[in-house]
């Protein structure tokens, strides 16, 4: 299996998503440049890579800096790359409580992040596959899903993916239906290459007709994976989730939420206080190097959306599975084990 993100020989190694599905392509970062701009022009994206890229990235840094004032100052910059997934900042800030021990155990951190982010995917793939036995009645799942939140959206398997490519390995996935995931197509570039990597059922739709086809009943349950989480259960994650979370309540289908702990964010008490990145113009008025609007257009272009807790069915970590439609929050469900 190709990691998205590893340390290999003293570097930093992606796989560059902006070539999917065309090429599979790997970098090699040395420097804290090339990452930020990486991290900035999604070539490394989904919040446990970013939280991944975040903490190796202060690893890189540790050992290249002449001083620990330049290490605090090249983590600062790093941590505000981009700033709606939490586990960036999370991943950074964790390394850095080492740093007066010296470079050897700053990358021994970033080390243990990594591993523990494979552990993660693995446990919200268990947890995630029982919950949705316990909802589903049919014998076969049909899930929905948006954006990317596989293996490239982490270092292996991933979040909301992770747990439909658990239920295929088990044998009981219908069918997945991944959005496309405008403007940048994660859902179609990088979802759909998973899942035919996998060799797993799949149908691929435009963005707007997931709330349609939801009130039709094409699928069991819808699957997103998280930016950031709430103390409340308000949750973060790619701009089109809201529709899809309104659609299934209406119709009667479970929304599920898939993150590791690392996304929790409890800080943040609701939603309202989550920053929301917005993109720039260019994503929205071209297509491909084309320009597809008038000139002088102007735009909005948030690259996320919040859901409200209460049209969340479940959030599935790797520790726990919390209702927040139920009234529990992300600070009065108790951590559990992570599966393996
Ligand atoms: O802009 P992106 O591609 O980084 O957005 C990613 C998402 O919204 C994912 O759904 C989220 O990070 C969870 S990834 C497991």
């Amino acid at each position: 299996m190709v990691r998205t993100i590893d340390w290999i020989d003293g570097a930093i190694e992606l796989i560059d998503q902006t070539r999917l599905p065309g090429a599979l392509e790997k970098r090699r970062i040395t420097t804290l440049d090339d990452l930020i701009v990486d991290i900035q022009r999604l070539a490394v994206r989904g919040a446990p890579a970013l939280g991944v890229a975040g903490a190796l990235g202060v690893a890189m840094i540790a050992q290249q800096a002449s001083s620990l004032d330049e290490v605090h100052a090249n983590a600062a910059l790093l941590r505000e790359a981009r700033p709606t997934a939490v586990n960036l900042s999370w991943g950074v800030d964790r390394v850095m409580k080492r740093i007066d021990e010296g470079p050897a155990a700053v990358l021994t951190e970033a080390l243990a992040i990594r591993d523990e982010d494979v552990a993660a995917s693995i446990s919200m793939g268990l947890y995630g596959a029982d919950l949705v036995r316990s909802l589903v009645t049919r014998e076969k799942a049909r899930i929905m899903t948006i954006c990317n939140t596989g293996g490239l959206a982490a270092v292996e398997r991933g979040t909301a993916l992770g747990v439909i490519q658990t239920i295929f390995e088990q044998g009981w996935l219908e069918e997945a239906f991944p959005v496309e995931t405008r403007p940048l197509l994660q859902g179609a570039r990088l979802t759909a290459w998973e899942l035919t990597q996998m060799g797993a059922p799949f149908r691929l739709l435009v963005d707007s007709a997931g709330p349609f086809l939801l009130s039709r009943g094409i699928a069991d349950a819808v699957f997103i994976g998280a930016d950031r989480i709430a103390a409340n259960g308000d949750t973060a994650n790619k701009v089109g989730s809201f529709s899809l979370a309104l659609a299934a309540q209406r119709a009667g289908v479970p929304f599920i939420v898939v993150a590791p702990e690392s996304t929790v964010d409890v800080n943040t008490e609701t939603g309202e206080d989550i920053e929301i990145e917005d993109r720039g113009s260019e994503e929205v008025t071209n297509f491909a190097g084309l320009r597809t609007a008038p000139e002088g257009t102007r735009t909005v272009n948030p690259a996320f959306d919040v859901t409200p807790h209460d049209l969340i069915t479940a959030i599935v970590t790797d520790r726990r599975i919390v209702r927040p439609a139920l009234g529990q929050t992300m600070r009065n469900v108790d951590l559990g084990p992570t599966r393996t």
